[in-house]
């Protein structure tokens, strides 16, 4: 695979490093476990979506779903990610966002004005499933198998739009890390393009 190409527009003006990157995928992807992982290799900060929408709600995403229904939620999920994109042009952050933000048409309008490169984590259904029955009750969205497998088929054309597609089926987040690392041509801890 060819490696990725910054757009002169999602790099750093001074030292032509990209200034950030979004991992999206459905729930039990691992976002948030490679992400964490991304960002310590790059040297940039990690921003979880969710928690920084738990903070600024004070309340659980199960709660917000619960308390104030699912369209709610998603005003708040934008509105965050708003503010969100106003900060990369000072901090370089690796971001990982709910299985449902990049599926939101208008969201993923903002990520394309920032033209900053979006990473599909994929995996099989099945895994997926596996992957958060342990907590179930936690996901809202996660309510039974059928409706899951529904979901995820329903999403998955939209995922596929994003800049890279990495599968995350039997690697490490390690592993995931790295690949995405060598797809989007990012020099690990120093984060800039080879
Ligand atoms: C959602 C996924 C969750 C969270 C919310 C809605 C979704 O995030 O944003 O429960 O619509 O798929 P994770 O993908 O991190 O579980």
């Amino acid at each position: 695979m060819r490696p990725w190409r910054a757009p002169l527009a999602c790099r750093m003006p001074d030292d032509n490093r990209p200034r950030a990157l979004f991992l999206v995928g459905f729930m039990g992807a691992g976002k948030t476990s490679v992400g964490r992982a991304l960002a310590a290799r790059l040297k940039w900060r990690f921003v979880d979506l969710d928690d920084r929408i738990e903070a600024r709600e004070g309340r659980t995403i199960r709660e917000i779903f619960d308390q104030s229904g699912e369209a709610a939620f998603r005003k708040t999920e934008s509105a965050e990610l708003r503010t969100l994109l106003k900060e990369i042009d000072e901090t370089a952050t690796v971001a990982a966002l709910g299985g449902g933000a990049f599926v939101q048409p208008d969201n993923a309008a903002l990520l394309r004005r920032v033209a900053a490169p979006v990473v599909f984590l994929d995996a099989p259904v099945e895994t997926l499933s596996e992957r958060c029955s342990p907590a179930v009750g936690v996901r809202p969205l996660f309510r039974d198998p059928q409706s899951f497998r529904a979901l995820y088929e329903a999403r998955r054309p939209v995922y596929m739009g994003a800049t890279i597609r990495v599968d995350t089926a039997g690697k490490s987040v390690e592993a995931v890390a790295d690949e995405i690392i060598s797809a989007l041509g990012l020099k690990p801890e120093s984060g800039e393009l080879q």
